[in-house]
């Protein structure tokens, strides 16, 4: 979970407790993630994941700039300017020589599916799928195993085109996926108890993956404002708003506001909101934070990761 969220402790509790747990690579540079995998390492010899964004095509500046000029009373009301929208590539080469060299056990991408080149040199290559043509193409590009993502899923949806995501919520296209795939999936969306894990162990994912269920965890970085919005009931719902990319967050003022502004241009809106959002974050004014919350939310527990696992593998 990238943007704070995830952390070495929550990993390394996670793996620990028998789960396989995951460091985020998004957003950090790659000096970080190797300190990231460092620390983990010396909390927990237990195997871990790293996962890693694909870059993706600049956007077209005209509609950034346009999206810009509709933010500039935000960046006043919090007092701060607004970010540079510069299109990265999230340090992708760089990223994947530190994996390499670190000999991470499972490499996870999200956002696209790398070259065939890329993933036959990593011992274990996930690739996250949204559609049952994705899954082809990961599977064809040699994914060892596909995390198929609904569209239940908090934060980013993983999809190799934002304008390509289809609607398939997590049951579906679990069943959809595994008429035709060869390799294991990973099934993720909305899962926030053990029968939900076992129901898509029953429907043919070989493992569950969460992440809206650890966001309360005490491993987990999660920043107060989230927290307390987690603790509500308002709805969740995709957005662009924020980054530019569709991701599933409890709706707030900044989503109703901009939604329908927002362009597709990631990483340029993540880069261009991000001065906003730290401002509001550190108020603890919620209206304009990426609450980022999968459709199950209301289930999360304070709980610490290690009895979260115990009990989600407990049906
Ligand atoms: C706060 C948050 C941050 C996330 N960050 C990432 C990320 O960096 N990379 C990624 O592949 N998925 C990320 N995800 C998505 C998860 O991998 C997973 O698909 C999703 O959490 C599953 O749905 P759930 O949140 O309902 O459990 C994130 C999810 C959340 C809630």
């Amino acid at each position: 979970m990238g943007g704070g969220p995830g952390t070495p402790m929550l990993a390394a509790a996670v793996s620990d407790a028998g789960g396989l747990g995951f460091l985020a690579a998004g957003y950090k540079t790659a000096d970080a993630v190797r300190a990231d995998i460092r620390e983990l390492r010396e909390l927990t010899d237990r195997p871990f994941g790293v996962n890693v964004f694909v870059p993706s095509e600049p956007a077209d500046p005209a509609a950034v700039e346009r999206y810009a000029e509709t933010l500039r009373p935000e960046a006043a009301r919090y007092g701060t300017a607004l970010g540079e929208p510069r299109h990265d590539d999230d340090g992708w080469e760089e990223k994947l020589a530190v994996v390499a060299e670190e000999r991470v056990p499972v490499v996870s991408f999200t956002f696209g599916c790398p070259p065939a080149a890329i993933l036959e040199r990593l011992e274990q290559a996930w690739v996250t799928v949204t559609s049952p043509a994705e899954a082809a193409v990961a599977e064809q590009a040699g994914a060892h195993v596909l995390v198929v993502q609904g569209i239940e899923a908090g934060a980013h949806r993983g999809s190799f085109k934002d304008e390509e995501a289809g609607g398939l919520g997590l049951i579906a296209l679990l069943q959809l996926v595994r008429m035709t795939a060869e390799v294991p999936l990973v099934a993720s969306g909305g899962l926030m108890t053990a029968p939900a894990v076992a129901a898509v162990l029953a429907a043919g994912a070989g493992a569950a993956q969460l992440g809206t269920a650890f966001l309360l965890a005490p491993e987990a970085g999660t920043s107060q404002t989230h927290r307390a919005a987690l603790a509500g009931d308002a709805e969740t719902a995709l957005t662009r708003a924020f980054t530019g990319r569709t991701a599933r967050g409890i709706v707030n003022r900044f989503m109703r506001e901009h939604g329908a502004d927002a362009p597709r241009a990631y990483p340029e809106v993540h880069h261009l909101t991000a001065p906003l959002r730290a401002a509001a974050r550190e108020r603890g004014d919620p209206g304009a934070v990426n609450l980022w919350a999968g459709q199950g939310y209301a289930l999360a527990r304070e709980l610490p990761a290690a009895e979260l696992v115990r009990e989600l593998s407990s049906w």
